[in-house]
């Protein structure tokens, strides 16, 4: 199944109209031209773009311009006396919450090494939820997988990226989920490639009786950056899924050095938040991670949007897809990025 990005994406009509973007050589999107460097032309149309304003897309402008257009403003709005009071209230609200964010990620420094948790942090993450609230999850996991399909799902994103991968090198032999949870997605790709080893990591106590019903994937409980480190997990394409924006921006660049020394293919797909301003920040040009506190959530710890492709770069890895885009299921935007160290 095929999902536009928005402003990103061509339409299939425009493929037809441009062979050389149908064979992948050219690719267009609004409003820039580029050369297309992606080998996963397949999945949707996608690009290493590094102008784009993901803020709005083209589309969702033409429409505002159509709609301002259709339905001037009286000519009193335009002045200042009138149209002041909006824009002021909501600067001050966007600068109470950037600064909620600031002051939240200089209490974590305090007492947080800067490339790593400590291992008062892993402790305290890896106990975070009870048994019954890890169930709970799980059984709301399940009935919504059972109500759509899985390429809906954010997990779902890295399927189309997996089988590219898989087709590309057909000898891959294992895969491990970095941050895996209730490792659902794990299970389906297993069905596809019954010969992939399969494991998972993360921090929760109980992670193995949560994913009890999957014996053919093995569950590892602990701190996936250090256990990479000492070589206990690896594999030859490591995931993650919602995962990485935990990570503090230097915790990043370790797990990306961790991982170019044992793993073939990296592929994740993680969100691209709103900041306050409104904007939702492009991660392919952004210099350092940016960070954030997931606007509606209760979860009020600060998580960043990194510049995953730099990350990857410096550690050794060349990135072969790299896509910020909107699905049209979802009102978020997601990263996806497949990274390789095979030449
Ligand atoms: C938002 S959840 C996503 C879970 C799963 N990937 C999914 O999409 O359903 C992020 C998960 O990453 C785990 N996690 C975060 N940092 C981790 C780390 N450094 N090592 C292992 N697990 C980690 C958390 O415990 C949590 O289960």
């Amino acid at each position: 199944m095929k999902y536009k990005a928005q402003g990103v994406s061509i339409g299939e009509d425009q493929q037809r109209q441009w062979p050389l973007v149908r064979r992948g050589y050219l690719k267009i999107g609004s409003p820039h031209i580029w050369m297309g460097r992606n080998i996963l032309p397949e999945i949707a149309s996608f690009s290493v773009d590094t102008k784009l304003d993901m803020t709005k897309s083209s589309y969702e402008k033409r429409v505002e311009r159509a709609q301002r257009l259709a339905n001037p403003k009286p000519w009193w709005t335009k002045l200042p006396f009138f149209s002041s009071p909006t824009p002021r209230l909501a600067a001050v609200d966007d600068s109470a919450r950037q600064k909620e964010i600031e002051t939240r990620l200089a209490k974590w420094y305090e007492h947080s090494p800067p490339d790593r948790l400590s291992p008062a942090e892993i402790e305290d993450f890896s106990n975070a939820w009870s048994w019954e609230e890890l169930a709970k999850h799980r059984d709301e996991r399940k009935s919504s997988y059972a109500e759509r399909p899985i390429e809906t799902t954010f997990q779902g994103m890295l399927f189309p990226m997996i089988r590219k991968v898989m087709q590309l090198d057909p000898n891959l032999k294992s895969m491990l989920a970095i941050g895996c949870r209730y490792a659902y997605d794990l299970h389906l790709i297993g069905k596809e490639y019954p010969a992939l080893h399969l494991s998972g990591v993360d921090l929760h106590v109980g992670l193995d009786r949560l994913n009890e019903e999957f014996p053919e994937i093995t569950i590892h409980q602990g701190y996936a950056l250090e256990m990479l480190e000492r070589g206990e997990i690896g594999a030859d394409i490591c995931t993650f899924v919602s995962t990485a924006t935990c990570f503090k921006p230097r915790e990043m660049d370790a797990y990306f050095t961790a991982l170019a020394k044992q793993s073939k293919y990296v592929i994740l797909n993680e969100l691209v938040d709103q900041l306050p301003s409104g904007r939702v920040p492009n991660p392919g040009t952004i210099e350092d991670s940016v960070p954030s506190l997931y606007k509606g959530s209760s979860d009020q710890t600060v998580h960043f949007i990194h510049n995953y492709k730099a990350s990857a770069e410096r550690a050794g890895f060349k990135v072969l897809h790299h896509r910020a885009y909107k699905p049209d299921w979802t009102d978020v935007y997601r990263l996806e990025m497949v990274a390789t160290t095979v030449r």
